[in-house]
């Protein structure tokens, strides 16, 4: 698998403080017995559709850390993924039967272009962050996007976002620890799948996409 004929690669990364890590959830309660797992739905939706097509130059990571297991990484990459629609139950249904499968350390590919791994943030920004990326917190008092994208924006970008709850200190450390820039969208909070969105359109208007 090969993404270097993409203009740009972006990677976002959500996590999910409360999301199940097993497949014991109701596809018609993905709130309440998912752990909020429609949350990560939504960002799956945002960060690779568009009209009539998918991005496939975006790979976003759910962070589960929810129960009753130990972290788990479930992966969608815009360009291999199928079975995919533009609804929730759709892209819960695909991480639901990721969760289904035994997880080890390594990614194992669930269904085509769904993976999933063992593992929390800290794990995955140590596998995803190589030298030719740049990590972006999101965060409502960071530096604003526009003029950190007005002269360029990097090929390869990666963007990490809390769910309802934020983030938590200990996660902000993990963070904060990398070279890494915090930016906001905007000047009021909003849901994370809408930054999806917001972020995916400042890069288009700035570089395109590749559809
Ligand atoms: C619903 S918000 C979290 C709100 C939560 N109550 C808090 O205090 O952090 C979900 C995530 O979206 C991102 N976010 C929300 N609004 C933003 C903004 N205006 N600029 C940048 N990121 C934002 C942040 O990463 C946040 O963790």
């Amino acid at each position: 698998m090969s993404y270097a004929f993409y203009i740009t690669m972006r990677e976002f990364i959500v996590v999910g403080h409360k999301a199940r890590t097993d497949g014991n959830f109701n596809l018609n309660d993905l709130p309440g017995s998912g752990g909020r797992i429609d949350i990560l739905c939504r960002c799956v939706n945002c960060a690779l559709f568009l009209s009539h097509d998918l991005r496939r130059d975006v790979i976003i990571y759910l962070v589960l850390l929810g129960e009753p297991d130990i972290p788990k990484i479930v992966k969608f990459e815009g360009e291999n993924v199928r079975y995919l629609n533009p609804d929730e139950r759709s892209s819960g249904s695909l991480i639901k039967k990721a969760l289904e499968r035994s997880a080890i350390p390594k990614w194992r590919e669930s269904t085509r272009g769904v993976w999933i791994r063992l593992g929390g943030l800290a794990d995955l920004l140590e596998e995803v962050l190589t030298e030719d990326k740049k990590l972006f917190y999101l965060q409502e008092n960071g530096g604003d996007i526009r003029n950190v994208f007005k002269e360029n924006v990097p090929v390869n970008t990666v963007f990490v976002l809390g769910d309802h709850t934020g983030m938590t200190p200990e996660e902000e450390t993990v963070i904060r620890d990398l070279d890494v820039k915090t930016i906001n969208i905007g000047p009021i909070s909003l849901h994370a799948d809408h930054c999806i969105i917001l972020v995916n359109n400042e890069i288009d208007r700035t570089v395109g996409t590749t559809g």
